[in-house]
């Protein structure tokens, strides 16, 4: 269906369109999301149809204060529990048992449900004024990268939802650290900026071990084609790499020894994290065919961002 997506900056405007039955995109820290009313079922299959997102990949409850989890789950595991107080809110999704109340078309069918609650200012006022929890998947089209600006959101969904809340590029860029605590010892589901080493220095025995294999079973959404631009994603060593530059573009910490048209070289690992979704998305843009990344260390955020990045480059 072709709608007229409006434009505004009033948390409290996008959250009148929520309450009315409408689907909102709205910034976080870590990517815009695209929201609806977790208990409005219809509003939940118009996120689906926007997105063009396979059926069976859940969304993520976004809540306003841990006063509203109770909405959501009735068990609160003590993992859970620990990780919540240390890291809500924040870049973390805990996912907890169901409860009866939220609807099968928010968790594709499964009887967990993922929860969050963002930083973000602008977020926390939107989700405050929406009165509900807010299930919202990144505002992409599916298999596009992750949106980290109000202009990509635009870009993938114009017409096709009701609202977009326009804030700053998002801080991290990187999706929410995903941990199912359904589980004992936790289990690690998607890395994110909520490193395993914080994990563990709060659960100490959460586990990252099927993190690169198995968890696409438990994790319905990483089954799915994911992060990718339209150019090839090339993985590289900087002072490796001698390569066809033809129309390809670089992005990196250290400049590469050959010569490309387009690149960026960040400040540090959160720059990148911060730049590569954006990056991919300009790359598309001025129709680039290959882009270079540099490989980065796999500890903290270079952990996930080496994993969005493979992700990408085996798309
Ligand atoms: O940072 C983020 O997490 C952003 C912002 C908007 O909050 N959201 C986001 O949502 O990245 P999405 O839908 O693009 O990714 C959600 C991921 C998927 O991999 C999905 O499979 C997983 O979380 N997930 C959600 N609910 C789950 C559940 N009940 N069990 C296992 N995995 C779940
Ligand atoms: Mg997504």
């Amino acid at each position: 269906m072709v709608l007229s997506t409006q434009l505004t900056t009033h948390p409290h405007i996008a959250a009148e369109v929520i309450r009315s039955g409408g689907i909102v995109a709205f910034p976080t820290e870590t990517v815009y999301g695209l929201g609806a009313d977790i208990f409005n079922k219809s509003a939940i299959e118009k996120i689906f149809e926007a997105k063009q997102r396979p059926p069976d990949n859940p969304l993520i409850a976004h809540v306003s204060s841990l006063n509203q989890m109770t909405l959501l789950t009735n068990e609160v595991t003590d993992n859970a529990k620990s990780l919540v107080d240390a890291f809500f809110p924040g870049p973390l999704t805990v996912v907890l048992k169901r409860s009866a109340r939220v609807p099968y078309a928010a968790t594709a069918g499964l009887d967990t449900i993922g929860i969050r609650m963002p930083e973000h200012s602008l977020a926390r006022r939107f989700l405050a004024a929406c009165g509900t929890p807010v299930a919202a998947p990144s505002a992409n089209l599916s298999g596009r990268p992750s949106p980290t600006t109000w202009q990509a959101v635009l870009e993938d969904l114009n017409g096709r939802i009701d609202c977009i809340l326009q804030g700053d590029p998002t801080d991290i860029g990187l999706e929410s650290t995903v941990v199912d605590c359904t589980v004992d010892p936790p289990l690690l589901l998607r890395k994110g900026a909520v490193s395993i080493e914080e994990l563990r220095r709060v659960v100490a025995g959460t586990r990252a071990d099927e993190v690169n294999g198995q968890e696409d079973i438990r994790s319905p959404g990483l089954r799915h084609r994911h992060y990718t631009p339209s150019a090839k994603i090339i993985l590289v060593e900087p002072d490796l790499i001698r390569a066809d530059t033809a129309n390809s573009a670089y992005i990196g910490l250290v400049p590469p020894v050959w010569d490309v048209g387009k690149r960026v070289i960040c400040g540090s690992v959160e720059d990148y994290a911060q730049q590569m979704f954006e990056f991919f998305r300009e790359c598309d843009r001025l129709g680039i065919e290959k882009i270079y990344c540099q490989m980065v260390d796999e500890v903290g955020i270079g952990s996930a961002l080496m994993d969005r990045l493979r992700r990408a480059a085996s798309a």
